[in-house]
């Protein structure tokens, strides 16, 4: 029951930072699954960019070695692998030299779809966008892809933003945030703007409040020089967890179009209330049963970089006044899960008396893992024992309901790249939405950075600091368990 498979338009697609993780473990088995799945048409062609002298045989090597260990082997075709190393090549290029440039120049085809993924740090993307228009590659009908971190604040994103700007088009840039291309993120347009059901309720005046939750379970080991400069605020909160947000609080847009959808998730963003420094939770783990703690991670004994952070957010308009909408993200927690709760406010009168006390509707959409979605629903108690109320879930698991083929639900990178080839912005951020999101999220850093906050400590697996469990009780509410 997974859709139906559409070949894109044949494409030149360059990847510079071939060599590098996002590349081996992610963009190269995820086209490579398109691949296999019938998505790409004869004529798609894939060259590999990268410092390291290398010929395609070499390449091709690599390429086979990481589909085979991102791809266990009961889901991979070997004679599928081997035409797919087919459409490779290989071209030794500096970034910010001169060498290979006029061999990739060489290597494009001026007939079909030209798209270059930047997946290099962002200190380069200017080097590449200005030797792509040297070499004359930055064509009307190219496209640029570029990852996060989009800047590191709301200056340098606007750097980074003048700097793609200066060599092409807003409508040729796409800015991934690989939440976007989550299947159950699409999902909650869906049930948004498909269903009469919700609507209606969907606004301050019958949702009492908003969880998303974004819970790992691995530590920053091995990418500690990264994360430390970030933390969970700007590595999670400014892009995946505002994306959700956004999703969650947005007006219908007209029609299911970029700038369509782009515009509305911009007005809530730049709704956002600032958040009082007593609505903030930042944590940081301990080490514990022979695990590391974040200080050992990060080779800093006196980092104040959150790994875990809880916050209440408010939303200035006429639809979400007064609701709040808590965000809660970090490393080392109980479980490895993401999801998001809208619990709905309670009858106003309860008809079966006090004692059957409060019992919610609580809608909760689960992106990973098992993705789903779940309403919370108040029944009667089967039985002859009176009107005795329980709460029972109305369960929508997509394993259950689509099969084994829910398996088969292409990864987001996946998606997001064969959007690119489409020309379809939807799902990809735009420079305003970038640096509104940095807007909001620059003062609350300055405020803890000039208090000279500490992140508290907690235990690994555990749910957080003790005081985010606080930010919630003062409320009168809880949050929801995390668990796998
Ligand atoms: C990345 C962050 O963008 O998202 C990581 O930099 C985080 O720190 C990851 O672990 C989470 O993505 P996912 O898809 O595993 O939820």
């Amino acid at each position: 029951m997974v859709s139906r498979v559409i070949p894109v338009d044949p494409f030149d697609l360059v990847i510079f930072g071939a060599t590098g993780d996002l590349s081996t473990g992610k963009i190269l088995p995820g086209l490579y699954r398109r691949d296999a799945d019938g998505q790409l048409p004869d004529a798609a062609r894939i060259v590999g960019a990268a410092r390291s002298p290398m010929d395609d045989e070499g390449f091709r090597t690599l390429v086979r070695a990481a589909i085979h260990a991102a791809i266990p082997e009961g889901r991979r075709d070997a004679e599928a692998v081997e035409r797919f190393l087919t459409r490779l090549a290989y071209v030794a290029v500096d970034a910010t030299g001169e060498g290979g440039w006029p061999e990739l120049a060489a290597k494009m085809r001026p007939d079909v779809v030209q798209a270059y993924y930047f997946s290099v740090g962002p200190g380069l993307f200017g080097a590449l966008a200005e030797r792509l228009h040297a070499h004359g590659m930055n064509t009307e009908g190219c496209r640029i892809v570029v990852e996060k971190p989009f800047g590191h604040d709301l200056a340098s994103a606007r750097a980074l933003n003048a700097t793609l700007a200066a060599h092409f088009d807003e409508h040729q840039i796409y800015r991934i945030d690989h939440y976007l291309g989550k299947e159950t993120v699409q999902n909650l347009m869906a049930v948004r703007f498909a269903n009469m059901l919700f609507e209606p309720l969907w606004n301050a005046q019958y949702v009492d409040h908003i969880q998303i939750t974004v819970a790992e379970t691995v530590g920053v080991a091995g990418r500690g020089g990264y994360y430390d400069k970030s933390g969970a605020m700007r590595d999670m909160v400014q892009n995946h967890m505002m994306q959700l947000l956004c999703l969650i609080a947005m007006e219908p847009p007209y029609a299911f179009e970029p700038d369509a959808v782009r515009d509305e998730k911009l007005k809530v963003i730049r709704a956002l209330d600032p958040v009082r420094p007593a609505d903030i939770v930042r944590g940081q783990y301990r080490g514990a049963n022979g695990k590391t703690g974040y200080h050992e991670d990060v080779e800093d004994p006196a980092s104040r970089t959150e790994s875990f952070i809880a916050l209440k957010a408010h939303v200035s308009s006429w639809r979400w006044k007064g609701t709040a909408f808590y965000l809660r993200t970090g490393k080392r927690l109980r479980a490895r899960t993401s999801e998001i709760a809208i619990t709905f406010k309670d009858p106003p009168h309860s008809i079966f008396g006090e004692q059957e006390g409060h019992r919610a509707n609580v809608l909760v959409i689960r992106l990973q893992p098992n993705e789903g979605i779940k309403l919370k629903v108040t029944i009667k108690e089967p039985g002859p024992g009176g009107m005795r109320l329980i709460e029972v879930p109305l369960d929508m698991s997509f394993a259950e309901a689509l099969g084994p083929s829910a398996q088969e639900i292409p990864d987001a990178y996946e998606r997001l790249i064969m959007d690119v080839i489409r020309g379809n912005q939807t799902l990809f951020m735009r420079g305003d939405e970038v640096e509104a999101a940095w807007a909001w999220t620059d003062p609350i850093i300055a405020a803890w950075e000039a208090r000279g906050d500490r992140p508290q400590p907690y235990d690994p697996g555990s749910s957080g600091p003790e005081d985010a469990l606080m930010l919630l009780h003062r409320d009168g509410r809880r949050w929801r368990e995390i668990r796998p």
